[in-house]
């Protein structure tokens, strides 16, 4: 009986993984090693031995454990799919106009002050608006030769390289539409064919909602984690769950780090005490706390937030004050959010998805 067992398992080319293999009586005592702590992977091991064993030995009842290889537990994106890119985190929102990207280029200032090795990558083909919220408008790529290949150096301020589908709309042409196919064209030059160099960080700054280009992204690289902006409007948080649940699909899975709410009050300056809530409060907290999703700052409507953006220089820049002290501590709950992640999941890997089908019923909440 234990060879029969033996050679089963050898069939199924796990002889090496075998930790332990008991026969007592009827019972098939199986130990086994799995080689990746990812659950999906554990359950389609257990799956596959249990219907094996019951079609080939059906005599014997199998009893199994699987243990997990503990060192070969990875706590980076496996294989690094961008070469020398640690982290990538994708901000998301589901509306426009919510301050998804002043959020982005604050949390890039944030983390670079902090003292990791940032990009940004403006992935909006709606409205590309790194360029102007890093006073780099009127720059380009510049190329550069690497191992003998050539590639895109992306545009730095702040010590942040950036790069934006803005960059490849000649002259000031917002006109430009981007259609889906070259969109993607254009987003998979700025991933595969760009420099980022050592990078701590890649933040995405996503299209708002959710199509095309989220998928096309997701299919490209293995994204970190997600980050979802919204204001406390019952509107925008209606969208927030479509992307929550855009993240959360089977064939997606990418871990959502936190919700961040943005204009969650106003403060008039003659009255510092008094806090205005124009879309309503605790909107997103309570979003939050309804997907068990950490809340990771509130950032309340300030005047200078939106004219730092303007000129080019994100308010985070501006040491010790309290805006920069309100993004340093949502940067900071972030980066513990990422933490937890990539000590209790396995790295992400780029999905691969073949057909739009599985896109039109997203997991229910
Ligand atoms: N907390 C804030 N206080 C004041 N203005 C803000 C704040 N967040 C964003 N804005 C402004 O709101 C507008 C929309 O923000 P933006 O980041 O472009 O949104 P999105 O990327 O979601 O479309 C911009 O003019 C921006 O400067
Ligand atoms: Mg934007």
């Amino acid at each position: 009986m234990k060879n029969k067992a033996y050679g089963l398992l050898e069939e199924l080319g796990l002889e090496k993984w075998i930790k332990n293999l008991q026969i007592m009586g009827d019972e098939v005592m199986l130990d086994i090693v799995s080689h990746s702590p990812a659950m999906h992977e554990r359950k389609k091991l257990e799956n596959a031995l249990k219907t094996t064993f019951s079609q080939r030995m059906p005599e014997a009842k199998l009893k199994l454990k699987i243990s997990i290889d503990a060192q070969e537990k990875p706590i980076e994106i496996k294989g690094k799919p961008i070469d020398g890119v640690k982290n990538i985190i994708a901000v998301a929102s589901g509306k426009g106009g919510v301050g998804k990207s002043t959020i982005t280029a604050n949390l890039a200032v944030s983390l670079q002050k902090m003292g990791f090795k940032v990009g940004l990558l403006d992935a909006d083909i709606y409205g590309p608006s790194m360029p102007t919220m890093f006073d780099v408008e009127d720059e380009k790529p510049y190329s550069i030769t690497v191992d003998g290949v050539n590639k895109m150096g992306p545009v730095e301020n702040y010590g942040i390289k950036i790069l934006s589908i803005g960059f490849f709309i000649s002259g000031n042409d917002q006109a430009v539409v981007w259609r889906g196919p070259m969109a993607s064209k254009a987003l998979k030059q700025m991933i595969w064919d760009a420099h980022w160099g050592e990078l701590d960080f890649l933040l995405i700054d996503l299209p708002p909602g959710t199509g095309d280009i989220h998928l096309s992204i997701v299919q490209q690289v293995p994204v970190t984690g997600a980050i979802i902006v919204s204001t406390p409007q019952t509107v925008a948080l209606a969208d927030v769950r479509k992307g929550v649940a855009m993240f959360n699909m089977d064939s997606i899975n990418v871990p959502v780090l936190g919700l961040i709410e943005n204009m969650s009050y106003f403060t008039p300056e003659e009255l510092p005490e008094n806090k205005y809530y124009i879309f309503g409060k605790d909107g997103a907290k309570n979003m939050a706390e309804k997907f068990k999703l950490p809340l990771l700052g509130e950032v309340p409507l300030i005047q200078s937030i939106r004219e730092a953006s303007d000129v080019g220089r994100p308010a985070a820049l501006q040491d010790n004050t309290a805006i920069a002290d309100i993004y340093e501590k949502i940067t900071q709950n972030m980066v513990e959010s990422l933490v937890e992640r990539n000590e209790n999941l396995p790295p992400t890997e780029a999905v691969r998805i073949t057909t739009m089908a599985g896109c039109s019923s997203p997991r229910k909440f």
